[in-house]
């Protein structure tokens, strides 16, 4: 179902509502969000979608404030049809001064076609599961590592930062409860080769405040936590509650969907994201700084969803639809 044409924020909506910051103690001043809608959301679509939607979509969140937007994958079109158009993603889409647009790359393949269609910035991908990481990448944690390792070594020559994801790290479609001590190590390891920051990916969204609580404690021991970002899918409805806590413990990188878009194919029965524009909603209301105009952030959650033909799954979208 299409979404109504002019969402509009309530009038006494979060701007400027900065009452939650006195009480936010240690909570970061400013948080970097990552918008990862083009890749993780338009991965998970049954259709694929028209190359020129998505360039439409980059383009309208790169003019949102959004520092950051994840744009495509360099991944094997029989896996994932859905990004098989990433060169012409790339080439097509408005790339903004001091907007970064990073893409995924399994493995050396990835990032060579991705550097050839003019990626600055690049994102490896591994799991804490062993049966995520060969249903995902066809390959086991450790060979993971080691392409990964090659293409640490092609992006330091060419001068090219990588994030690095750690996926089920507060549980596996397949494995089911996922230790934060593994989770610790395969996110150490990452960091330890290279990535400038490592993104824990709560995949299918099971997790809750108490395992998200348990699971960053251990990873801090091993990795900075100016280094980590946490990116959750919000299938369970525990999204937000799981950022606060995140950011009660100094992560201050978020990454979000707009529209609640996302999913991965690999992992059965995950839904979207945490939509970005929840997110940067609480944020405001927290007297957090993002520099996202949330108005903008969400005419575009409007455009993709018309679009796309479905309802937004941002709530803060469907609330203001109704004023
Ligand atoms: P494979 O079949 O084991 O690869 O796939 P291979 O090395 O044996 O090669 C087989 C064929 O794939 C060859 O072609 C290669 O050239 C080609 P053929 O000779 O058969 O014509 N190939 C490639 N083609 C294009 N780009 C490449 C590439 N590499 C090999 N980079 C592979 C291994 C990793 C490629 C495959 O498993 C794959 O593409 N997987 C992608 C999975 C994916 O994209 N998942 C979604 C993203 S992860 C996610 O959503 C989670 C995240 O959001 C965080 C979270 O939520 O937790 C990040
Ligand atoms: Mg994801």
């Amino acid at each position: 179902m299409p979404q109504c044409a002019t969402a509009a924020l309530p009038r006494d909506g979060p701007r400027g509502q900065v009452s939650g910051a006195a009480a936010a103690g240690a909570l970061p001043k400013r948080v970097k969000v990552v918008e990862v809608g083009p890749r993780d959301g338009l991965q998970n679509e049954k259709n694929v979608v028209p190359t020129p939607v998505k360039i439409n979509l980059i383009n309208m969140l790169s003019e949102t404030g959004l520092q950051v937007i994840e744009a495509t994958s360099f991944v094997s079109p029989k896996w994932v049809p859905q990004m098989a158009d990433h060169t012409e993603v790339m080439q097509g889409i408005n790339k903004l001064p001091g907007v970064s647009y990073p893409v995924l790359t399994p493995n050396l393949k990835g990032f060579q076609a991705a550097v050839a269609a003019g990626a600055k910035e690049v994102s490896i991908f591994g799991a804490a599961s062993e049966l995520f990481t060969k249903k995902n990448i066809n390959c086991s944690i450790e060979e993971s590592l080691e392409r990964f390792g090659e293409v640490m070594t092609a992006a330091r020559a060419a001068s090219i930062p990588v994030r690095g994801y750690v996926s089920c790290v507060l549980g596996c479609p397949y494995e089911g409860k996922i230790s934060a001590a593994k989770v610790a190590e395969v996110s150490k390891k990452m960091y330890s080769m290279g990535c400038y920051e490592i993104s824990l990916g709560d995949t299918i969204g099971i997790g809750t405040p108490g395992s998200m609580r348990e699971m960053l404690t251990a990873v801090m021991k091993e990795v900075p936590v100016g280094a980590l970002a946490v990116h959750c899918h919000d299938t369970y409805g525990q999204a937000l509650a799981n950022i606060l806590v995140a950011l009660q413990m100094g992560v201050s990188v978020v990454d979000a969907s707009v529209a609640g878009l996302g999913g991965c194919p690999y992992a059965q029965g995950a839904s979207g994201n945490v939509a970005t524009e929840d997110l940067v909603y609480m944020l405001n209301g927290l007297g957090i700084h993002t520099g996202v105009d949330l108005q903008k952030l969400m005419d575009t959650g409007t455009f993709i969803c018309n679009a796309l033909n479905r309802r937004t799954n941002s709530k803060v979208s469907q609330a203001s639809c109704r004023l």
